[in-house]
């Protein structure tokens, strides 16, 4: 019995695998146990930023795994130092608090919401949150996704969460008040369809948070370490947050999560007030500081820029000869979306049987998150095949 099948009958099945079985990975490619060749689209779902088999990845994981592997949050680290350096060097922030996945930096950044609003005054503890959004799993920050299919069987959840309208600022200030604490929202909605916020709408609800004093929390999980041309997707709309959490792409394909805080937020926790026994790994770490010192690279984030520009070019071209398939394309850099309606579905499908792996969220938009390192030459193979899909799927029609 292959893997596959032992995943079946032994792994709780709360994702619906693709039946293939894979023992290998370089570049943007991986390998599975027959030997067929995989162009991978897919990237670890945001997190595979410089693809699989990175040396410098390795070389650090082999360097800091061979000095220790875990000390706990009572020593410090140096290479969790240095990452906690790196980052607030070159974001808004004064501080990071380091957990071991996204959700867990959204549950950090609700406690953190939380207690600045009740330092202020016992009922201000309001948390807002976008519909269409996503957060993650775990209780708190499922309670901040604004997409009841996730909520609905948990419930009751976190009290006192109410969403907006994403970009509809009468939405906004129709929930808004002084017992906000906390506003989270995405730059771009990733899960919920790659769906950009408008820069006015950012701006208005910046100067909302100034005017009602809550902490403005931008979820960079998706968006964040450069996969739309910024480091930090905020950049894009002339904002400063007051909290910024990471996750996916830092840890270049190992887990570990982050909450950034500017001044409004980072004395808010004292010793005793949160905690984890893992985050982050020293080896997680060092492998952080690869991505993000490769990341930050004046060059490396200008190509993510016209990357993205390139395959947006080609897929409006693609639009304009299948209008019936594809009805949109939108997004940053390679954090791209592209509408497909009903085919989304067989689109993934076709591209499975073609030997490259694509991901399909909310239902009908192909998500096109490689690595951010992918070259012109595979982005040429991707448009390559998605055009032989589009053909097929318009023969079929
Ligand atoms: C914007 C956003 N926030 C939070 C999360 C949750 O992160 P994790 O799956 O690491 O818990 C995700 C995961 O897809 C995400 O896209």
């Amino acid at each position: 019995m292959g893997f596959y099948e032992n995943d079946q009958k032994y792994v709780m099945n709360t994702y619906n695998k693709t039946p293939i079985e894979i023992v290998d990975g370089e570049g943007v490619y991986v390998t599975d146990i027959q030997g067929h060749r995989y162009l991978d689209m897919f990237g670890g779902i945001a997190v595979n930023v410089l693809g699989h088999k990175n040396k410098k990845i390795l070389d650090a994981v082999n360097c800091q795994a061979s000095r220790y592997i875990h000390l706990s949050n009572y020593f410090a680290s140096e290479p969790t130092v240095q990452l906690a350096k790196l980052l607030v060097e070159n974001t808004f922030a004064e501080k990071v608090f380091f957990t071991n996945s996204g959700t867990e930096a959204n549950e950090a950044a609700i406690k953190i919401g939380r207690k600045y609003g009740r330092s202020i005054s016992p009922d201000k503890t309001k948390i807002l949150s976008a519909d269409n959004s996503f957060h993650g799993r775990t209780c708190g920050s499922l309670a901040i996704t604004g997409q009841k299919k996730y909520q609905e069987p948990f419930e009751p959840l976190l009290p006192n969460v109410y969403n907006f309208e994403f970009n509809n600022i009468e939405s906004f200030k129709r929930v808004v008040d002084d017992q906000v604490c906390a506003v989270f929202i995405e730059a771009i909605q990733g899960e919920g369809g790659i769906v950009e916020v408008k820069e006015t709408f950012m701006q208005e609800v910046k100067a909302l948070s100034i005017q009602h004093d809550f902490l403005l929390i931008v979820d960079e999980i998706q968006a964040g370490i450069g996969r739309t041309g910024k480091f930090l997707s905020y950049e894009n709309y002339g904002i400063t947050p007051d909290v910024v959490t990471l996750a996916k792409a830092l840890g270049g394909g190992f887990p570990i999560g982050a909450v950034l805080t500017g001044e409004k937020a980072s004395s808010v926790l004292k010793p005793g007030d949160h905690g984890t026994t893992f985050g982050p790994n020293p080896v997680v770490s060092a492998v952080g500081c690869v991505v993000v010192n490769e990341v930050l690279n004046e060059t490396f984030l200008s190509e993510v820029h016209d990357k993205g520009c390139y395959i947006k070019n080609k897929i409006e071209n693609l639009k304009k000869q299948y209008p019936d398939i594809i009805s949109e394309i939108r997004g940053t850099g390679l954090m791209l979306g592209i509408n497909t309606g009903k085919y989304a579905g067989p689109i993934k499908e076709m591209a499975f049987e073609r030997k490259m792996l694509l991901n399909v969220t909310a239902g009908d938009i192909v998500r096109i998150v490689p690595a951010l390192n992918i070259t012109y030459d595979e982005i040429n193979q991707f448009i390559a095949t998605f055009t032989d899909i589009l053909a097929e799927v318009a023969q079929q029609k």
